[in-house]
C-alpha cells in the first residue's frame, strides 16, 4: 500500500513571517485530524525552511525544498547543497519542476543527477515531468513523458551506479504535471492523467522491476480540494503536487482531509 501524499509547492511565495503564520493556522486546523493516513509536505522557499520543521513538530506535515545542487559543495554561486538542507531538517526536494526546466534550463541529465544525490543523502526526491500544450496537441505526450522518466531511471540503474542506491529506489516520488494545467485553473481530465500516470508506472517497472510498485506518482496542475478526490480514486495516482491551493492553511488542510 502506498501512503497518499499531498505536497504543497509554495514556489516563490511567502516571507518567513507569512510562512510561520501559515503554520500556526494550519496546526489549529489539524488539531482534530488523524495524520496517520496521509503524508503532507510543504515545499517552501529556502529562507522559510529554517525553523519550519520544528514549528511543524507534532503534526504529520513535513518540510521539503524546491531545488538543490547535486554536488556536495563547491564553487556554485547562488546554490544550496543537500547537507545544508538536511541540517535544517528538510526531508524532501522537488526536482525538475517545469518552471525550473524553463527558467533555469534544467535538463533531464541534471534532474537525474540531482535525483541520485537526493536519494543517497537519505532525502525524498519529487521528480516532476510534464508536457506543453503544443506537445500534447502534437500527440507527443506519451513519448515525451517516457523519455523524461527513463532519463532518471537509466541514470539510477546504470552499471556503475553506487550499490547503496539500489535499496533507496523505492523512495522515489514522481509528479506528472502537464505544463498547460499549472496555475491555469484547467486540470487534465482524470482519465488523461490516469493514462499518463499508468504509463509512468509501466516505464518505471521496465527499469526498476517490482520496486516500481512502491514508487508514488502524483498528479499536479490546478488541484483543489474539490477536484482532488477524483484523481485519488485512480489506482495509480497516489497524491498531488499542489501550487496555488497549498498557500492558504484552510485549503491545504482540506486537501489533507480529502486525501
Ligand atoms: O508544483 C505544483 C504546480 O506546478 C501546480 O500549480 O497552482 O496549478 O496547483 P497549481
Amino acid at each position: 500500500m502506498r501512503t497518499p501524499l499531498i505536497a504543497g509547492n509554495w514556489k516563490m511565495y511567502k516571507t518567513r513571517k507569512e510562512a510561520f503564520a501559515f503554520v500556526d493556522a494550519l496546526k489549529d486546523l489539524l488539531a482534530t485530524f488523524d495524520p496517520k493516513r496521509v503524508e503532507g509536505w510543504i515545499c517552501a522557499p529556502y529562507l522559510a525552511l529554517v525553523g519550519l520543521p520544528e514549528a511543524l513538530a507534532g503534526t504529520s506535515v513535513r518540510v521539503g525544498a524546491q531545488n538543490v545542487h547535486q554536488d556536495k559543495e563547491g564553487a556554485h554561486t547562488g546554490e544550496v547543497s543537500l547537507a545544508m538542507l538536511s541540517e535544517v531538517g528538510v526531508e524532501a526536494v522537488i526536482l525538475g519542476h517545469s518552471e525550473r526546466r524553463a527558467d533555469c534550463g534544467e535538463t533531464d541529465r541534471a534532474v537525474a543527477e540531482k535525483t541520485e544525490a537526493v536519494l543517497l543523502a537519505g532525502l525524498t526526491p519529487i521528480v516532476c515531468v510534464g508536457e506543453t500544450l503544443e506537445q500534447r496537441e502534437g500527440g507527443q505526450t506519451a513519448a515525451l513523458i517516457a523519455a523524461q522518466v527513463s532519463a532518471v531511471v537509466e541514470h539510477l540503474t546504470r552499471a556503475d551506479a553506487p550499490e547503496e542506491l539500489a535499496s533507496k529506489l523505492a523512495r522515489l516520488v514522481f509528479a506528472y504535471e502537464p505544463i498547460w494545467a499549472i496555475g491555469t485553473g484547467k486540470t487534465a481530465s482524470v482519465a488523461d492523467a490516469s493514462t499518463v500516470i499508468t504509463g509512468i508506472r509501466a516505464t518505471l517497472t521496465r527499469g526498476l522491476g517490482s520496486r516500481a510498485e512502491a514508487v508514488r506518482i502524483l498528479y499536479g496542475g490546478s488541484v483543489k480540494p474539490d477536484n482532488l478526490g477524483a484523481f485519488l480514486a485512480e489506482r495509480d495516482i497516489d497524491g498531488a503536487l499542489v501550487g496555488g491551493a497549498s498557500l492558504a492553511p484552510d485549503s491545504f488542510a482540506a486537501l489533507l482531509t480529502v486525501a
